[in-house]
């Protein structure tokens, strides 16, 4: 669909949709986060593949960027499956994979959207086995670069199960937010996924239930509503 306006998500988002008012819900859940814990990137994750992790992470970005007015970037970090760039559509090259492969400058590969407000850094090149890149260094020059300039910094990920790439990049972010699909994430694996980033020394600060057909996804605080515990072995 890229190269289609009809299609991209701006036309797509309608702020009076029950996605929208859920991704505000998750702003606000998070927004008390990044005041007292001066928080500003947040990686989005879940266990597998097509469970809506880059569905909330451009949600989530739209919804900061237009509800608060912060200035606001979405980075792809899934040089495997890359989707930012169609959702948003903007060229795919130059982005992330030239930062990590050191030809490149963040700041220079951000590019503009159809808001004032909110850039967007995408993959760059797709790569298939991108996981020699992810160095924790590099990764965290490149991100602590971006977060001088930018007030919220939301990141899209590959799924932690099958590759480590999101692990890698994890270290990186100040928070994580496991996104589970409803009804077919099953719970072990859901578990696996987090103790999986949990190893990593991720912090996890919530989880979406993603919901393909009723008014979700829902946030929840990882710890407030005793996911944790529920969460637990
Ligand atoms: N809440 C939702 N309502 C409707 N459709 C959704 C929702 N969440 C995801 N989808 C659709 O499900 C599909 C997969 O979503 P998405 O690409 O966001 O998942 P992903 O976890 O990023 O996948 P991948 O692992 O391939 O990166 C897409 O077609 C997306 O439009
Ligand atoms: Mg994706």
């Amino acid at each position: 669909m890229k190269g289609d306006k009809s299609k991209d998500i701006f036309n797509m988002f309608d702020q009076e949709s029950p996605i929208a008012t859920e991704m505000r819900r998750l702003y606000s859940n998070i927004r008390n986060k990044l005041q007292k814990k001066s928080m500003r990137s947040f990686l989005i994750t879940s266990a597998n593949r097509g469970e809506g992790k880059s569905t909330v992470a451009s949600h989530l970005a739209l919804t900061v960027a237009r509800f608060k007015e912060k200035k606001s970037l979405i980075v792809d970090s899934d040089l495997r499956r890359p989707k930012i760039d169609k959702i948003f559509n903007v060229p795919k090259e130059p982005g992330l994979f030239e930062c990590l492969e050191g030809k490149a400058d963040p700041l220079d590969v951000v590019k503009d959207t159809r808001i004032e407000n909110l850039k967007v850094i995408t993959s760059g090149r797709t790569e298939r086995s991108p996981a020699h890149l992810f160095e924790r260094d590099v990764m965290t020059q490149i991100f602590d670069k971006i977060k001088f300039y930018y007030d919220i910094v939301i990141v899209d990920s590959a799924p932690v199960i099958p590759v480590s790439d999101p692990m890698l990049v994890s270290g990186a972010v100040d928070g994580v937010i496991l996104v589970t699909l409803a009804g077919k994430t099953p719970r072990n694996v859901a578990i696996r996924a987090k103790k999986i980033l949990q190893d990593a020394d991720a912090n996890i600060i919530g989880v979406v239930i993603n919901n393909l057909s009723e008014v979700l996804p829902y946030y929840y605080d990882y710890n407030y509503y005793g996911y944790s515990s529920k969460f637990k072995k």
